[in-house]
């Protein structure tokens, strides 16, 4: 399939899946699997994803609420699917999701998932460089693709790099509600 596309790039071209087994090393006292652990192949998960669209070195900028559903025993193996939602100047939002299972199979359930942003950084300066568009195809990334503005206003706000009243997006889903 052609992955670049009128400068952009699609969705798939950058989807990375990702798998690991839990090992002694990785659990707490109770033996399941230690959340720190988890973020940190969430974030390797992510950055790959990055790095494969923008063509670049990337850092995290950013990660959004990470809620830890269902404990992960030692020996289960788990999945991190992550895939860009949407680009935007330098910076990238990636989704990622993440299931564990029975190393047989057995009981496979939801974990956890998260929004993260990356910045690409240009090899010779170390700033914040340009990244492609992404282009949305299916009717799930297109949606992943419009609400990516909002949580970017949001975050931004949160992180006191947006004033509210530039927050365009929120302001008209939250006029929407009157
Ligand atoms: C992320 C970083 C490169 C941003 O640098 P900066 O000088 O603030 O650059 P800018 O203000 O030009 O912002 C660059 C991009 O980062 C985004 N950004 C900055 N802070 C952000 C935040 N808290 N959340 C989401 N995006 C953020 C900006 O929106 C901008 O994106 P855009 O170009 O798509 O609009 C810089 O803060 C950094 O190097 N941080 C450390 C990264 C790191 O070490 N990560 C690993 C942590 S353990």
């Amino acid at each position: 399939m052609e992955q670049k596309v009128d400068n952009g790039k699609l969705v798939a071209y950058s989807k990375v899946e990702m798998n690991e087994q839990i090992m002694p090393n990785d659990t707490n006292p109770m033996g399941n699997l230690m959340g720190g652990y988890l973020m940190r192949w969430m974030d390797i998960a992510c950055a790959i994803c990055a790095a494969r669209h923008s063509g670049n070195q990337v850092v995290t900028a950013s990660v959004d609420h990470i809620a830890f559903h269902e404990p992960i025993n030692l020996g289960d193996v788990i999945t991190l699917n992550a895939k860009i939602t949407r680009a935007f100047n330098t910076s990238m939002e990636i989704y990622v999701e993440v299931s564990a299972a029975e190393i047989t199979g057995a009981n496979p359930r939801q974990s956890n998932q998260a929004y993260f942003t990356f910045v690409a950084l240009d090899a010779k300066t170390k700033r914040p460089t340009p990244v492609p568009p992404v282009i949305p195809i299916t009717s799930e990334e297109k949606k992943q693709y419009e609400d990516a503005l909002r949580r970017r206003e949001l975050r931004l706000l949160l992180a006191g790099k947006l004033k509210a009243k530039n927050a365009a997006e929120l302001k008209s889903l939250f006029d929407s509600f009157d």
